[in-house]
């Protein structure tokens, strides 16, 4: 049996091993005042494996590969909802499917949401891009959607929503809510398949290349920099630039910004940039 109390320490050492391990697998940089939460995100998996430590379950997940997956799942924070940040989803509406559409007669749009988390994202995505296909016929659009957490893409492929992730959407769109949303027996809403179907989801490391020649005419990098440092940002930056069509647009998130890292970007607006071609 073990000892419950055992799991109320977390030695600074044992701490620092672990963030450099959570490093090395993500990119994400934890702080060192960040010790409670990374305790309080392990304790339950150590107790399920009867593991007695810490310090036992990071060597268990040094020997184990197979449990490097379910470590990610619980220390990546994957906080996302529908049509977050209003202002950048108008943008889209309004500016990037029409100018797009104008020039680009017969293609099929292309997006990526490149750090999904359960979806929300490339769901909201989805839904814009079906909305204004439904103006115009002959638009067509495929969305990608990736993260590096197993247990958020298995939510993705789902496309089931329910509470917070829902509320404001519904709330502030409830006729678009209610032609994309289809309520279930319960208190849950599926995705409309006419939007599903558009949509491709895959596990993800931002830090390693994509495998495909594929280039995106959108990609959304939302609220994941802020958890790497500007040298990471960079990396993932210069992975990412060449996925990006010419003339394609980037977003990143709300509280982030590539002051410094943006060589080979244009902004359009703040958090909004244009692959600059010249
Ligand atoms: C806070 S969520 C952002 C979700 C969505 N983009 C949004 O803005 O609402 C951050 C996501 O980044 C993912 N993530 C963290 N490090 C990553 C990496 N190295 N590669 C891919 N995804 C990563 C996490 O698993 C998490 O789901």
């Amino acid at each position: 049996m073990v000892s419950v109390d055992a799991l109320d320490i977390l030695d600074d050492a044992c701490f620092t091993k672990l963030i450099s391990l959570i490093h090395a697998l993500t990119g994400i940089t934890i702080a060192k005042n960040r010790k409670s939460m990374v305790q309080g995100r392990l304790r339950k998996r150590v107790l399920a494996l009867s593991l007695k430590s810490y310090e036992e379950y990071f060597e268990f997940v040094q020997i184990h590969d197979e449990e490097r997956k379910p470590f990610i799942d619980l220390v990546t924070t994957n906080e996302t909802y529908f049509f977050r940040t209003p202002r950048i989803w108008s943008h889209i509406e309004s500016q990037t499917l029409p100018a797009w559409y104008q020039r680009n007669p017969g293609k099929v749009f292309s997006a990526w949401s490149a750090a999904a988390s359960t979806g929300e994202e490339a769901h909201s995505l989805g839904i814009l891009c079906q909305q204004f296909k439904d103006k115009n016929v002959s638009f067509n659009y495929e969305i990608s959607a990736s993260d590096i957490s197993q247990r958020v893409v298995k939510v993705c492929r789902e496309g089931v929503y329910q509470g917070r992730s829902i509320e404001s959407f519904r709330n502030s769109m409830p006729e678009t809510f209610s032609k994309y949303m289809l309520q279930n027996s319960d208190e849950t809403f599926s995705v409309h398949p006419d939007v599903k179907r558009k949509m491709n989801f895959f596990e993800h490391n931002l830090f390693t290349s994509l495998k495909d020649k594929k280039t995106y005419d959108l990609i959304l990098i939302r609220n994941v920099f802020i958890y790497f440092t500007s040298a990471d940002q960079r990396k993932v930056l210069d992975l990412i630039l060449p996925k990006l069509a010419a003339d394609g647009i980037l977003i990143i998130g709300e509280s982030e910004s590539l002051t410094g890292i943006s060589s080979g970007l244009a902004k359009v607006e703040n958090l909004i940039y244009r692959k600059d071609s010249r």
